[in-house]
């Protein structure tokens, strides 16, 4: 077999072309499947499920709406068999039931909703000669929703911010929603961000909003699309204003325990977390990165002062899940190097689109839990609940949406993916830099990291101006624009075994579908990006995992736009006909069981 770590192996597929099939489009000779889609059972009890008949009974022991990020961890002594971590970040009542009132959803719909959130942990089992994949009811199950306890740690527990008068503690938290993207740990568990938490807590007008942080998270105005409120007043910010305190932060689980508690770190910040991942230096460091995905705003890292013990044992689990809550978060600054001829065209200068960055200290938690705000003006728990508001005192640098970073195994070089900003330079927008070049940027790009991962500098480069190759404000790293793919808006990063970086689309501004695209960073064809596969219409690529043998893809809201419901189902994926479009989660493997992209 070919050496890990060899840039360009596994990326010898013919490309797809770019379409708008209501299909999940995959390169010649590979084959696909859909493991689970929503409302596919994971326990044995668990009813089959009917689209006209759902119930919170029902989805409570179902595979959950719109997966998003997704984790395949191999269990060890059972040969070909793993866990498939998911997360279901939301979900769309118009969708999911016939003649939906989005005025008075009925309280059984908001308990679907509220069900259908969350994660899932649902172990599947390969085949022999094929990259088929099928669900077993296993010991490892579970469903994790709005509604599940969780145990919030470091500066933000327990402080002024986070008890609530059903938690006094302010440690006892109850829920994950709009989780994204996430991450898988060298220890064995599986980190997930909570993102667009704000859109479920209802009355942000009617808030008290000392120093704008009401505001600065974004909270909406009267009502939510969900109406949680209705039946739970910690929903309601005019009722219980802390409740929103306690989400927003990175959290974690432990799949190979469903009785677990799983954990939100506040130590590494309260923002929109689109995930979190996991960087081991050669020394032992551990070092976690995570963007807040909104337009300007920051890129964040947290270093553990914590390193990771060995083993699967319980005492090895106990200790490393402590390792996310110890340790310095930092927030990124970044300048130029061609600061004079960056003009918001995304004329590209000489040498390529180069910089230096500073990480900046935000906050330092102790062995003990305690924190230490690094930050003017703010103690730590207010450091750790309100992290925007002090990474806007520091002037980190506002970026393009960051979503997802990934770091290469091999090189350590870290990436992130930098979706899009259409308000960047527009009317009394903060205008352009050399990290995020162009004006009213719709296609966004990929920033390159070389980062010394514990210490406060770095180096960076932008991989990919993305869009239509053929425009002038595009960029593939100086590779020959007429080889590549066109790519738009990138998402979600994952690594193949041999160290080519992989990219999930959302929102593709060139009005074709989303989809999957490796791209080769070293050698002489570095920036040569090939798509692999398109999702069906209307849907998102997330949680791209990429193995010697298996490609895995969330499709995420497929047939989605502002006027689909069961009577006018703009897709009908995955299963065809007449049938209601379902998020899925796919896999698509080589036929003959060959490695992919080899
Ligand atoms: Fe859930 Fe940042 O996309
Ligand atoms: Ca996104
Ligand atoms: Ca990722
Ligand atoms: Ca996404």
């Amino acid at each position: 077999p070919t050496p890990a770590g060899t840039p360009g192996t596994g990326t010898a597929f013919t490309a797809v072309a770019p379409n708008k099939e209501d299909a999940l489009t995959i390169p010649e000779g590979y084959d696909q499947q859909v493991v689970i889609r929503w409302g596919d059972p994971i326990f044995a009890d668990a009813p089959a499920f009917d689209f006209d008949k759902q119930t919170a009974a029902a989805q409570l022991k179902q595979f959950g709406y719109n997966n998003d990020f997704a984790a395949l961890m191999p269990i060890e002594g059972q040969a070909n068999s793993y866990l498939l971590v998911v997360n279901h970040e939301y979900t769309t009542g118009p969708m999911m039931f016939r003649g939906y009132n989005k005025d008075a959803p009925t309280d059984e719909q908001i308990a679907i909703t509220k069900a259908a959130h969350g994660m899932a942990v649902v172990e599947v089992k390969g085949e022999a000669g094929s990259g088929k994949l099928t669900p077993v009811f296993g010991k490892y199950n579970r469903r994790i929703t709005a509604d599940s306890e969780f145990l919030l740690t470091g500066p933000a527990a327990g402080s002024a911010f986070t008890v609530t008068g059903a938690d006094p503690s302010g440690k006892k938290v109850l829920g994950t929603f709009a989780n994204c993207a996430g991450g898988v740990t060298p220890w064995g568990t599986v980190l997930s961000g909570e993102e667009n938490f704000n859109g479920y807590f209802a009355n942000g007008d009617k808030a008290s909003d000392p120093q704008g942080r009401v505001k600065r998270y974004g909270f909406p105005k009267g009502g939510t699309p969900n109406q949680w409120e209705r039946t739970d007043k910690r929903f309601d910010l005019s009722q219980e204003p802390n409740e929103a305190n306690r989400f927003g932060y990175v959290v974690e689980v432990n799949p190979w325990d469903a009785s677990s508690t799983p954990i939100k770190h506040s130590a590494m910040g309260r923002l929109k977390h689109e995930g979190a991942s996991i960087y081991v230096t050669g020394a032992g460091d551990v070092v976690s990165y995570t963007g807040d995905d909104e337009k300007f705003d920051y890129m964040y890292k947290f270093v553990s002062s914590r390193k990771m013990q060995s083993g699967t044992g319980a005492s090895a689990m106990r200790h490393n899940l402590t390792i996310l809550d110890a340790g310095t978060l930092y927030v990124a600054k970044l300048t130029g190097d061609h600061a004079a001829e960056i003009d918001g065209s995304g004329k590209v200068p000489t040498g390529g689109f180069t910089g230096k960055g500073q990480w900046i200290p935000l906050l330092e938690t102790g062995d003990d839990g305690k924190g230490k705000s690094l930050v003017d003006g703010m103690s730590a728990a207010e450091v750790a609940v309100f992290t925007r508001l002090a990474a806007d005192k520091v002037g980190a640098t506002k970026m393009d949406r960051p979503e997802d970073f990934e770091a290469n195994p091999f090189t350590g070089k870290v990436y992130v993916a930098l979706t899009n900003n259409d308000n960047r330079a527009k009317d009394d927008k903060p205008g352009v830099d050399e990290a995020n070049p162009r004006k009213l940027n719709k296609n966004g790009q990929v920033l390159e990291l070389t980062d010394n991962h514990t210490g406060t500098d770095f180096t960076w480069s932008l991989l990919l101006v993305c869009g239509d190759p053929a425009a002038a404000d595009t960029y593939f790293a100086g590779f020959d624009k007429t080889e590549v793919s066109p790519i738009s808006c990138p998402d979600n990063l994952a690594f193949d075994p041999y160290g080519n970086l992989w990219i999930s689309t959302d929102g593709n501004a060139l009005k074709t579908n989303d989809g999957l695209f490796s791209v080769i960073l070293d050698g002489p064809n570095r920036g040569e990006t090939k798509q692999f596969l398109t999702v069906p219409k209307g849907a998102e690529t997330c949680g791209p995992i990429v193995t010697e043998s298996h490609v895995i893809v969330s499709v995420q809201h497929p047939g989605e736009s502002d006027d689909a419901t069961p009577d006018n189902p703009q897709s009908h994926w995955p299963d065809g006909g007449t049938s209601q479009p379902r998020p899925a989660v796919a896999v698509v493997w080589k036929k003959n069981g060959g490695r992919i992209g080899v």
